[in-house]
């Protein structure tokens, strides 16, 4: 069942030129650095949690963020929905810089641009129907009369393929499963047409049989509006099927980029290789496995090392290079780049 629908998911993938494309959304140079308070007596420590990334989305293309829990990828698509104001570095939606626009001018962004997070149980409000929770972004934006917003909500159940949508609308959100929440999730998102989603994780606590499902829903609805996608995941053999590109972090930093079935079929940086020896368990709870095969445990990003962030767990690491500035951002085939000494 799940190979007919990987099948598919790749046979749809269409290869645009993203190259020639005017980019959508523009990370430039962004860092989001919290300060904690440890203690009366203690200094403060600075948690580095984005550290100096520069990426690009194009309209019509998936990027998937990889690497372990705390890399900073929800941080990353945090400041790109503009949910945290960057520490330093740039955010351009559409060219316009929103990096630190008042809150009050930002509007039409948040009409344009949607999230779905991974826990479709924290995310929709058990007290509203699956009408009111769909319905209430277009009531917020005061698009629409009545009827009208009443046609899009149904339109958009139907798109989730939550059918028939006269079905649903009465229904509580106790009264779903995980990945029929997740749906209302989405169809919520989508319901304002935006041409950015920010996908984190959405199908991590979904039972496998709608996973794919789901991931298909995001892959029409791309191919229909031209939506751009930020899609957060730690599974990184959906992201080759789902993605165009796929960005791989690790504490703060975008280690690897490059066109998905390259970084996958020919990953360059020692800690690509290793999260792909981690990957074959297609299992929610597989942060667990990715611990026990790549050595050491992720250091804190309140403790940067100096150099390459990677080189105290890298086994390729070589001393007197590594550890002593960081490496430069290289392009080693077509649109496949890495930051590692080892190129
Ligand atoms: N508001 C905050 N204040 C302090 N530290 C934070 C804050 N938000 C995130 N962090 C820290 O920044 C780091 C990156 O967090 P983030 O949630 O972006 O990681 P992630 O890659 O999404 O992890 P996961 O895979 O577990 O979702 C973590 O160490 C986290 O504890
Ligand atoms: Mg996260």
């Amino acid at each position: 069942m799940a190979t007919t629908h990987e099948d598919t998911l790749t046979a749809e993938r269409a290869e645009p030129a993203f190259g020639d494309r005017e980019p959508l959304v523009q990370l430039q140079d962004v860092k989001a650095h919290f300060t904690l308070r440890r203690g009366i007596f203690v200094s403060k420590a600075v948690v580095k949690a984005v550290d100096g990334i520069t990426l690009e989305i194009a309209r019509g293309e998936t990027v998937a963020l990889v690497g372990e829990s705390g890399s900073g990828k929800t941080t990353l698509g945090r400041i790109s929905l503009r949910l945290i104001e960057p520490t330093e570095g740039r955010v351009l939606f559409d060219g316009q810089d929103i990096s630190h626009v008042p809150e009050g001018q930002l509007l039409r962004f948040r009409r344009r641009a949607q999230a779905v997070f991974q826990d479709p149980y924290a995310s929709l409000n058990n007290y509203m129907t699956v009408a009111q929770i769909v319905e209430e972004p277009l009531v917020i934006h005061k698009i629409g009369n009545r009827e009208e917003r009443a046609a899009r909500v149904r339109e958009a159940l139907d798109a989730v393929r939550l059918r028939p949508p006269e079905e649903f609308l009465s229904r509580f959100p106790h009264r779903l499963s995980g990945g029929q929440r997740q749906r209302v999730a989405i169809a919520r998102a989508l319901v304002l047409d935006p041409e950015y989603l920010v996908a984190d994780e959405p199908v991590s606590m979904v039972d496998a049989s709608s996973r794919a499902e789901i991931l298909l829903v995001l892959k029409d609805r791309q191919e229909d509006a031209g939506t751009a996608i930020l899609y957060i995941t730690h599974d990184i053999a959906t992201a080759r099927h789902f993605a165009h590109r796929i960005g791989v972090m690790y504490l703060g930093h975008l280690v690897e980029l490059g066109p998905a079935d390259r970084v996958i079929d020919n990953p360059l940086h020692p800690y690509t290789r290793l999260l792909l020896e981690a990957v074959p368990e297609p299992d929610p709870q597989n942060r667990l496995k990715e611990r026990s095969i790549i050595p050491g445990e992720p250091p804190s990003p309140a403790n940067t090392p100096p150099g390459c962030p990677f080189h105290p767990r890298c086994p390729e690491f070589m001393k007197g290079t590594c550890e002593a500035a960081e490496p430069e951002w290289k392009e080693i085939e077509p649109g496949h780049f890495v930051a590692c000494y080892l190129y």
